[in-house]
């Protein structure tokens, strides 16, 4: 027979284990849902900023949201950029929120006025401007250690004078900065701007008061207009004005490189068209705008087309592929192509960097710009501008009416105001000689504090947006853990930003961006450290960004307890405790994790 064997008679029973001695604690008087209020501190109303004035107030209860916006308009680089040709540079059916579906963009690459006025609808159906200041621009931020909270300086108009402004504070448990990498433009370091005698602007300041760009350079014709760079905004403004003016001159002193038109047989796949669209064929027609309108799994399969599409634009970042010497080739023959009239041009345009190394824009109408007989190009470096126009340093002077700078943006990550963290660190300093971060997030030593947009998180391929929703969402998923577990302060840990630094390193090297050809993703020069980019392709990013790894962070509490689980109250939720609302919510529809059905 099996069993146990019996103990004999003559041995002792083992001792009882002794039972601990039970330590209490007092319980919180609180339901484990009683949310505290939160203050929560976003700067910027761009795509990022109105999103937060989107996601805070849908997913954190008891929230005090507020928004600054230092320009007199929300919709960040769409409010401020209004230059001539502004545009997008991916397909506009992509470039916005997942949960947005504008489907009459005009244009394959929608004009800058149209992503304006789409911000606009979004803030309207959303009611952002309740949580939105205008003209509210932060000088100065402070982190106070002894509350763990951020005091935050905003200067403003004075009431009734839009000439002198007043400062107060506003303090926030939470700070989210999203004041934009590719905000604050700069004018281009020549001397003798103020000597010129014409109109100058910079393309991120071009403001056509009230009207559009088309209307103020209508009465151009007889004007000599010269664009300075070759960037993004200068490839743009240069396609648009050429046409309306007497003449053009525009200064190069780069090289670039213009996109084969993207994806043109799925293009015209997906619209029924004939033929793949060359450059001025990607204006919808009336018919596929009306279509887009009217068959919403038309305008679906085309939006996830195209940004499934775009997406898979990664591989080609791959340094020294195949793919990506393939596509340069392509991109050398079109070029040289469409600047055969000229070709001088294409020995000085196209790039010994690979493509991608800064970013790419598709650039309708460019190199039929450059060639066109009102087109001056200038290589020669500009020394100074004149009374009368700009001098090069060959000698020569050229007399011009208006000068167009698309001479791009302070990309130093060297902030034009202080943000004072945790034992009086200014994070200018710490982002001396570059910025470093954890996943472009947030920085060690500045607690409660998140970016969306921050040091490398942008990217140089693929769609952008779902970057911003993954950050936002990771913010306030931050800010939620922040309310439900009382907690004081979140920072992140110094050797998880180190972790990131070491990835970033060792990430770059194998990717095109590592070129040499100079770039916002260098902080503005042809050689170095990446700052502008995501260390990855956007669809990593979303998946990096998805799950927030908390324990990458250090935390205070807000009460005054040794318990960990303080936060788990009285035992209760709210609706028990005041014998309110809806005790079976968790079966609402928008709670209930429906598994598909496994067919046979
Ligand atoms: C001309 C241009 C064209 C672009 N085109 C494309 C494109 O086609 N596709 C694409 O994917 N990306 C494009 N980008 C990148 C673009 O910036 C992002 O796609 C996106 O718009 C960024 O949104 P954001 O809210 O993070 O920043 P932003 O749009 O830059 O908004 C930041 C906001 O913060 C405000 N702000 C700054 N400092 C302060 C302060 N101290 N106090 C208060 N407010 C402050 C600014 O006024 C601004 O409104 C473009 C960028 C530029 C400059
Ligand atoms: N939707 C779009 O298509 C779009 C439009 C605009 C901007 N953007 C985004 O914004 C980013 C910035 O674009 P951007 O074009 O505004 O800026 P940018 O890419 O930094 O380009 C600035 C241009 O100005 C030139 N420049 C600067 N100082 C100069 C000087 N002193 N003399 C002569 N040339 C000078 C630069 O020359 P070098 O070439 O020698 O550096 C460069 O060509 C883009 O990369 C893109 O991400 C997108």
């Amino acid at each position: 027979m099996g069993g146990r064997e019996s103990r004999p008679a003559s041995e002792p029973a083992p001792a009882e284990p002794i039972p601990p001695t039970p330590v209490k604690i007092k319980l919180g008087d609180f339901a484990i849902d009683e949310y505290r209020p939160i203050k929560v501190i976003v700067i910027g109303a761009g795509f990022s900023g109105i999103l937060a004035g989107i996601r805070f107030p849908q997913k954190i209860p008891n929230v005090d949201l507020t928004i600054y916006e230092k320009s007199a308009g929300f919709g960040g680089t769409w409010y401020n950029n209004r230059y001539p040709g502004v545009a997008c540079d991916i397909p506009a059916h992509c470039y916005q929120f997942s949960f947005e579906d504008k489907r009459d963009w005009s244009s394959f690459y929608a004009p800058g006025h149209e992503i304006q006025q789409h911000l606009q609808d979004v803030v309207d159906k959303y009611k952002v401007m309740r949580y939105i200041k205008l003209r509210h621009e932060m000088v100065h931020a402070r982190y106070d250690e002894a509350t763990c909270k951020w005091h935050v300086r905003i200067r403003r108009p004075k009431a009734g004078c839009e000439t002198e402004f007043e400062e107060f504070e506003d303090v926030a448990d939470v700070f989210l900065t999203a004041f934009g990498a590719l905000s604050r433009w700069k004018w281009p370091d020549i001397p003798g701007r103020e000597d010129f005698k014409g109109e100058v602007y910079h393309t991120a300041q071009f403001d056509p008061e009230g009207g559009s760009w088309e209307q103020v350079a209508g009465g151009w014709k007889d004007k000599k207009v010269g664009v300075i760079g070759s960037g993004s905004s200068a490839i743009q403004t240069v396609a648009a004005v050429h046409p309306k003016v007497s003449k053009l001159v525009t200064y190069v002193r780069g090289q670039t490189w213009i996109a084969v038109p993207f994806a043109g047989e799925t293009f015209s796949e997906l619209l029924g068209r004939n033929t793949v669209p060359q450059d001025g064929e990607l204006v919808f027609t009336p018919e596929e705008i009306e279509r887009f309108k009217t068959d919403p799994e038309h305008f679906k399969r085309f939006r996830r087309t195209m940004e499934s599409l775009v997406n898979s634009m990664h591989s080609y970042t791959v340094r020294g592929s195949q793919l990506s010497a393939d596509l340069q080739d392509e991109f050398r023959k079109k070029m040289k192509t469409q600047l055969a009239q000229k070709p001088w041009i294409a020995e000085r345009l196209i790039p010994t960097f690979p493509v991608s190394c800064r970013r790419l824009t598709p650039g309708p109408g460019y190199l039929e710009a450059l060639c066109a007989d009102n087109t001056d190009f200038v290589t020669s470096p500009i020394k100074r501008f004149t009374a009368s126009g700009i001098e090069t340093e060959d000698g020569q002077q050229q007399d011009l009416d208006i000068i167009l700078c698309a001479t791009g943006y302070d990309v130093s990550w060297q902030l034009p105001f202080d943000i004072i963290g945790r034992n009086g660190v200014a994070l200018n300093e710490k982002w001396k000689p570059y910025p470093t971060s954890y996943l472009g997030m947030c920085v060690d030593e500045f607690p409660n504090m998140f970016t969306v947009l921050g040091p490398n998180s942008l990217i140089g391929a693929g769609v952008l947006i779902p970057i911003i929703e993954a950050a936002v969402d990771y913010v306030v998923q931050a800010t939620a853990k922040m309310q439900r577990e009382r907690l004081k302060s979140i920072e992140v840990k110094v050797d998880a930003v180190r972790d990131f630094d070491q990835y970033i390193e060792s990430y770059f090297p194998q990717t095109v961006f590592s070129d040499k050809c100079r770039s916002w993703y260098k902080l503005g020069k042809d050689e170095g450290r990446i700052v502008g980019l995501w260390p990855g392709s956007n669809l990593h990013a979303l998946r990096a960004l998805q799950h927030p790894r908390w324990e990458d962070y250090d935390y205070s509490r807000a009460d005054d307890v040794s318990n960990r689980l303080y936060w788990l109250g009285d035992g209760q939720t709210h609706n028990e405790r005041t014998s309110t609302g809806d005790r079976a919510w968790y079966l609402g529809e928008e709670f209930v994790d429906r598994p598909p059905v496994p067919e046979e």
